[in-house]
């Protein structure tokens, strides 16, 4: 069942189509990314879904309630952007603590004790006395994530959380905010430009271009199946050419690599190789295909000795070539 449907949204700025027509849904408990390039509309879907931006067009169901036109304080969501937005005067448990107080429902002491659970969750309890300038970046955006968590949200909205921070750090969260939703449950959309983030971190992925979706699904539908050679481009690489009115797409790893004896659809001239650790990268080109990539298993191309310069004789198997008609 599904616990947020976006129904057939359109927003507009002026002139400017921020959302054309946008429709998808988040079932109870699931992990969805909305990902795409920049100013594709994916902050403008999430703050209408948190009530902080209002539709010209469409509806918003929420558990089954239409709450297109409701206030976001009556909506029962947490939410994280991606700059960390901490009371730099409050501590760790002080920030905390400060979303809670303004739930009357709540007894003081039950305000303490959720604020402390919810550092716990994201394992900042050692340092709740500390000020946000004393922290590292991710450990005060797990105190933004505690803060919102504290609230006992219906669901959580995050904003490119963790775009903010360094490589390393970004990969650890990553697994941690799963983790941690995971063991909640709690339905949760995540806005993302990173196709890595959303890949590792997405039940399903609302892929967003120009103020539409280009394509729904799990991580693998959207790498195995990209449905234009929009998605296909931007999640994963991919080689694309373009044939009369055929667009031809296929993956690198994909791409075999024979012997000049073999049957071979294509020869190429090899650029540049680049080492990625248990692959390897490379670069070629032909007359028809200015840039090819080519991903083989490192082994191999040290087996190989692929060479700058060399010509290079590849197979594209039917089954994992993709086809477009525009
Ligand atoms: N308050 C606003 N007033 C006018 N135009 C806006 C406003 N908010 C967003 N827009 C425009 O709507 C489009 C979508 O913006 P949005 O912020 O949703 O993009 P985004 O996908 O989140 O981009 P980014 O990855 O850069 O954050 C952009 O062209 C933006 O300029
Ligand atoms: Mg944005």
């Amino acid at each position: 069942m599904s616990f947020l449907e976006i129904r057939n949204i359109t927003k507009r700025f002026n002139e400017q189509i921020a959302l054309n027509n946008v429709s998808a849904s988040v079932k109870k408990g699931e992990l969805v990314c909305i990902l795409g390039p920049s100013g594709c509309g994916k902050t403008t879907l999430l703050r209408i879904i948190a009530g902080l931006e209002t539709a010209n067009l469409g509806q918003i169901i929420i558990d089954g309630k239409d709450q297109t036109y409701t206030q976001p304080k009556d909506r029962n969501f947490g939410i994280v952007f991606q700059s960390y937005a901490l009371f730099p005067n409050m501590t760790v448990l002080g920030n905390v603590l400060f979303g809670l107080k303004q739930r009357r429902e709540l007894s003081k002491e039950e305000v303490h004790a959720r604020s402390l659970e919810a550092l716990r969750l994201v394992d900042l309890l050692e340092h709740k006395d500390k000020y946000p300038r004393q922290l590292s970046g991710g450990q005060q955006q797990r105190t933004a994530l505690a803060r919102a968590l504290a609230l006992s949200p219906s669901y959580l909205l995050l904003d490119e959380p963790l775009s903010a921070l360094d490589a390393k750090v970004r990969v650890k969260l990553r697994s941690e905010i799963k983790t941690i939703q995971k063991s909640l449950a709690i339905t949760t959309i995540m806005v993302t430009h990173d196709q890595d983030e959303a890949l590792t971190m997405a039940d399903r992925i609302i892929v967003m271009n120009n103020a539409i979706v280009e394509q729904i699904g799990t991580p693998r539908e959207i790498y195995d199946c990209p449905s234009s050679a929009f998605v296909a481009s931007f999640v994963g690489t991919m080689n694309v050419y373009q044939q009369k009115s055929v667009t031809y797409a296929i993956r690198p790893e994909k791409l075999e690599v024979v012997n000049r004896h073999d049957k071979y659809d294509l020869a190429v001239n090899v650029n540049e190789v680049e080492f990625k650790g248990p692959l390897t990268r490379i670069y070629a080109s032909c007359a028809d295909a200015p840039e090819i990539y080519i991903d083989i298993p490192s082994e191999k191309a040290d087996a190989m000795r692929v060479r700058i310069g060399a010509t290079m004789f590849l197979k594209t198997p039917q089954k994992h070539l993709r086809r477009w008609t525009v």
